[in-house]
């Protein structure tokens, strides 16, 4: 049975191919895209939510809602310099084709009332939507039957800063509100997990250019721009965290380790804004959350490029960017 899930996305690089996963994966029952201020400007990975689902040849089969365009409290944290506009200069033309007009925050409500006990939410950029509806509605927790987040890291290295892993740095208050709010919750997070199971070195990559289908070529596009930034930073390959959380919600046999662990989140220190305190269970602290340490990660790379495989026939041209 095909897993009834929204995916709330600051959709950028690789937050395209979770979206894709979400897509074309016959696991995933994709009601939703709910949009989050995150990676690169708002309206910008509107775009690339769209071009996204064209070149999946799907567009139009899924909603997108506009949610929070800033954090709760915080101003707007670019990661422009990181991901480029998220999709390597790559566009289509976007006439005809808009958002609907409900907002995000009452989407995810809605729909997980609709969906109540069954829908599972992918959280895959900061989680200022999540934390709204977990406001608002004090229905919504109850209703959802496990949020997936990519988010924070397991006593690991941050990636803005030294202590902080992006997602949890934009906006720190709402991380640290949903991983109090009671949801079934199941972390993904960036170190020790993404940076060892989920980097595609260049082999990885020559492997997918060489499938030739229009998804292994938008592929290879959208994560160029990461991939000069994640060198210079000593990273090896391609970070894969989003699709790696949408993967393992599918496909939980990809996952080798996982724990409870007791998740918290910094908001009160400029140092180590949106730092994830995660204790293993010696502390006294009761757990709220499910954190994967280890996952299959050949299985996972077989997973991703079975995906970019699928001969999709994209709804609109792709125009590359003029040299
Ligand atoms: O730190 C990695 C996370 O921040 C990923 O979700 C990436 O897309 C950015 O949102
Ligand atoms: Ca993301």
């Amino acid at each position: 049975m095909p897993v009834p899930l929204v995916i709330d996305t600051d959709t950028a690089q690789d937050d395209c191919v979770a979206i894709l996963t979400g897509l074309l994966d016959s696991a995933a029952d994709l009601k939703a895209i709910t949009m989050v201020a995150g990676n690169v400007g708002f309206d910008q990975q509107v775009r690339n939510a769209f071009l996204t689902m064209s070149v999946a040849g799907e567009l139009g089969t899924v909603p997108v809602y506009l949610g929070a365009r800033q954090p709760i409290l915080r101003p707007w944290v670019s990661a422009e310099n990181v991901h480029g506009d998220g999709v390597g200069g790559l566009a289509i033309d976007m006439s005809g084709l808009a958002p609907e007009t409900e907002h995000a925050v009452d989407a995810l409500i809605r729909i997980a009332a609709e969906n109540a006990g069954e829908l599972c939410i992918v959280a895959i950029g900061p989680l200022t939507n999540i934390a709204l509806a977990a406001a608002k509605d004090r229905e919504f927790v109850h209703n959802v039957k496990a949020l997936y987040v990519m988010g924070g890291s397991n006593n690991g290295r941050g990636n803005i800063t030294a202590a902080a892993e992006f997602n949890f740095y934009v906006d720190p208050e709402a991380a640290k509100a949903v991983l109090a709010a009671g949801f079934t919750t199941v972390i993904v997070p960036w170190d020790r997990l993404t940076l060892r199971d989920a980097v595609f070195d260049q082999a990885h990559l020559d492997e997918i250019a060489a499938i030739g289908t229009p998804i292994a070529d938008f592929f290879t596009t959208i994560v160029a721009a990461t991939l000069d930034f994640d060198r210079s930073v000593g990273i090896d390959g391609s970070t894969h965290p989003d699709s790696l959380t949408v993967a393992v919600l599918l496909h939980p046999e990809l996952i080798t380790a996982s724990a409870p662990y007791h998740v918290d989140v910094e908001t009160g220190s400029d140092l180590t804004r949106g730092y994830s305190a995660m204790s293993w269970g010696v502390h006294g602290l009761a757990p709220n959350a499910k954190v994967i340490e280890a996952v299959d990660a050949d299985a996972f790379f077989r997973h991703i490029k079975a995906l970019v495989a699928h001969p999709t026939v994209p709804s609109r041209p792709i125009r590359r960017p003029t040299a």
